[in-house]
């Protein structure tokens, strides 16, 4: 009894855990998203991260490795990746200068960075299906 009541319990417990977490997924920043330093979005096996020091770095987990960076780091403190709502994605320091852009701004609308599978950072535009349910 006590240990069917032990092996319930564990079972909540393990509920819970998965809805805290939400399974959200946190390998992106869609338009007007931002990273702040400290922040980081993941994938399995990657992690892409603004860190103090203002670098943009993104680092594979296993086999440890730093796979890329924007080498803005010593550009300023408290460093924040953006991607604008017109598809640019940038690092402003605290005195709100770009250290860093893609230079990929266009026209207003929906875009998203991922952090792909892969490792490879993509940032996406072009729609190829829509519900149609957008509210103006
Ligand atoms: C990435 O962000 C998550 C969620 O905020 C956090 O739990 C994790 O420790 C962060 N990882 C790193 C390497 O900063
Ligand atoms: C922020 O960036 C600008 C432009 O690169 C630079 O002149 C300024 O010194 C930076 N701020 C700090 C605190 O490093
Ligand atoms: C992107 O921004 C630059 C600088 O503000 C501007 O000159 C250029 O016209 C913009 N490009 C598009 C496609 O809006």
């Amino acid at each position: 009894m006590a240990f069917r009541s032990f092996i319930l319990m564990a079972v909540v417990i393990a509920a819970l855990g998965y809805f805290a977490t939400g399974g959200a997924a946190t390998n992106q920043l869609l338009s007007g998203d931002t990273l702040k330093t400290g922040e980081n979005i993941s994938d399995i096996n990657y992690y892409l991260k603004m860190q103090s020091d203002c670098n943009l770095a993104l680092y594979q987990i296993n086999p440890e490795k730093t796979v890329w960076y924007t080498q803005t780091n010593g550009k300023g403190a408290e460093c924040v990746l953006t991607l604008g709502t017109d598809g640019n994605l940038f690092i402003r320091n605290e005195t709100q200068s770009i250290v860093w852009e893609t230079k990929t701004n266009g026209t207003v609308g929906s875009y998203a960075l991922l952090l792909q599978r892969d490792r490879n950072l993509v940032i996406y535009s072009v729609p190829i299906w829509s519900s149609g349910t957008g509210v103006v």
